[in-house]
């Protein structure tokens, strides 16, 4: 970390001699001004973290400086310098974002305290900006990539359900994004201050499971040593988000259709009824319909949590997301371990695009996470490739893959997807046309006409 760098503006040079003394001594970096223009052009091209500032400059209003330089920087630390301790001048300062204000002369160690008190407040709101930069891009979809039309279409749900109070159940399979989802609804919700519980319904025997839901009193059972406060009661004036729900057992999924219902649930081993206040988000990557028909999931509950359902489709079903997703996921692992990884070689490229990602977000993220890890170079390569991935594609590429070079005319395209598919389909015209989403007839004539026989 480079030492701070303070800029000392003031019209009189013995000051500004006798301060840059004071704070070279200390060990910060110096830059000095004599009137605003000088101290304009400095802040202009410096990153300047302190401004020690006179507030009566002979060209100009110290104040107008401060406004300014806060202007372009919101955190700057800001001390002003007063000639007779004018308070009314120095209330003004502080108004326009000084941190503090010292009566000239000016005492050496003051200054140093206040200095360091003022770089101190400086480095804080650093942090809490970069901190809530970081959570916002988690959690308000500025992290979020959504260029499909399918994730533009559930983003705009998103934005509708988010203003209610309804349950929502989130479906898809493995790793597409349910619970990203899920945090979008509670933060743009106005719950989004209140309590957000997440609970995985899954790998929690039955007892557990309903003591983590609803909690349970001392003595409950063995083992409960003391009172325990469940997810709803916790998640109260906020919102529950309860994972793979379609793993709670039958006996226990009544119990969560009352709560649903009223809000109403007693502690396990306990009598008081509690009345909470709580929107419910639950997720699972089964599908709930199939699992409702095998007998494993309530038909009542089942469909109080359809009503609103958002399915997130697999990433093979949404290609658009690809190429954005990889390009986001490799600069973010290459700053996030300091690597100079700045792109994909093409064939890489074209081998990440032909790829079915059958784990889908998770598995597309922890891929380049990993390539990018052990990168040698600065840009990914076929090497970096997983296996799995080099063999898969090699595996699939030469039967179901259809390549197009650029500049081949519609028509030429046409020809080899159709030639290919009656290939695929051992010459059954019946089943390519269908697969083509084409009519029989329509085939015949192209089949003709492209003399594919
Ligand atoms: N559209 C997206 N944009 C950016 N990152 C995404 C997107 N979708 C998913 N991710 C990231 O992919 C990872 C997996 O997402 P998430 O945990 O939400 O998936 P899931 O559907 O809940 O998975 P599982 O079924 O395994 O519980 C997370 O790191 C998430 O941030
Ligand atoms: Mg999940």
């Amino acid at each position: 970390m480079a030492k701070p760098l303070v800029l000392i503006v003031d019209d009189d040079p013995e000051v500004v001699k006798a301060l840059e003394r004071v704070m070279g001594r200390a060990g910060y970096r110096t830059l000095l001004a004599g009137d605003t223009d000088e101290a304009r052009e400095a802040l202009a091209v410096n990153e300047v973290d302190l401004f020690l500032v006179d507030l009566v400059l002979p060209s100009g209003s110290g104040l107008e400086l401060i406004t300014g330089a806060r202007m372009r920087d919101a955190n700057l630390a800001v001390i002003v310098l007063t000639g007779h301790g004018s308070v009314q001048s120095a209330v003004e300062a502080m108004r326009a974002g000084a941190y503090d204000y010292l009566t000239k002369p000016v005492n050496p160690e003051e200054l140093l305290l206040q200095v360091e008190r003022a770089l101190e407040n400086r480095r804080m709101r650093l942090d809490l900006e970069s901190l809530r930069g970081r959570l916002d891009e988690r959690l308000t979809g500025e992290g979020v990539i959504a260029v499909s039309p399918q994730m533009k279409r559930i983003f705009e749900m998103v934005d509708q359900l988010a203003k209610t109070d309804i349950t929502v159940l989130v479906t898809g399979p493995s790793g597409v994004g349910k619970e990203l989802v899920a945090d979008a609804i509670q933060h743009r919700s106005n719950r989004r201050d209140g309590p957000y519980i997440k609970l995985h319904c899954a790998a929690l025997s039955e007892g557990l499971l309903e003591s983590e839901l609803f909690g349970h009193e001392r003595g409950a059972f063995t083992g409960a040593i003391r009172r325990h406060a469940g997810a709803f009661e916790r998640a109260h004036d906020g919102t529950l988000f309860l994972d793979e729900i379609s793993e709670i057992p039958r006996a226990t999924q009544v119990k969560l259709l009352r709560v649903l219902q009223d809000q109403r649930f007693e502690r396990v081993g306990g009598e008081e009824t509690l009345q909470v206040d709580v929107r419910l988000i639950a997720a699972t990557n089964a599908d709930p319909a199939e699992q409702m028909r095998a007998g494993r999931f309530r038909e009542d509950l089942y469909y109080r949590l359809k009503k609103v359902q958002i399915y997130v489709p697999p990433i093979a079903e949404r290609p658009e997301d690809l190429l954005p997703m990889i390009s986001r996921f490799v600069s973010d692992a290459a700053r996030a371990y300091d690597r100079p990884v700045t792109g994909v070689e093409p064939t890489a490229l074209d081998l990440l695009l032909t790829y079915d990602w059958p784990g889908n977000v998770r598995e597309l993220k922890n891929t380049l996470e990993g390539m990018v890890a052990l990168a040698k170079g600065d840009e990914l390569t076929v090497e970096d490739l997983p296996p799995e991935i080099k063999d898969r594609v090699a595996a699939i590429n030469p039967t179901s893959m259809i390549r197009v070079p650029v500049g081949w005319t519609m028509e030429q395209v046409e020809r080899e997807v159709i030639r290919r598919t009656l290939a695929k389909n051992a010459g059954n015209r019946t089943q390519t046309a269908k697969v083509l989403g084409i009519g029989l007839r329509t085939l015949h004539r192209k089949i003709n006409e492209y003399e594919l026989k």
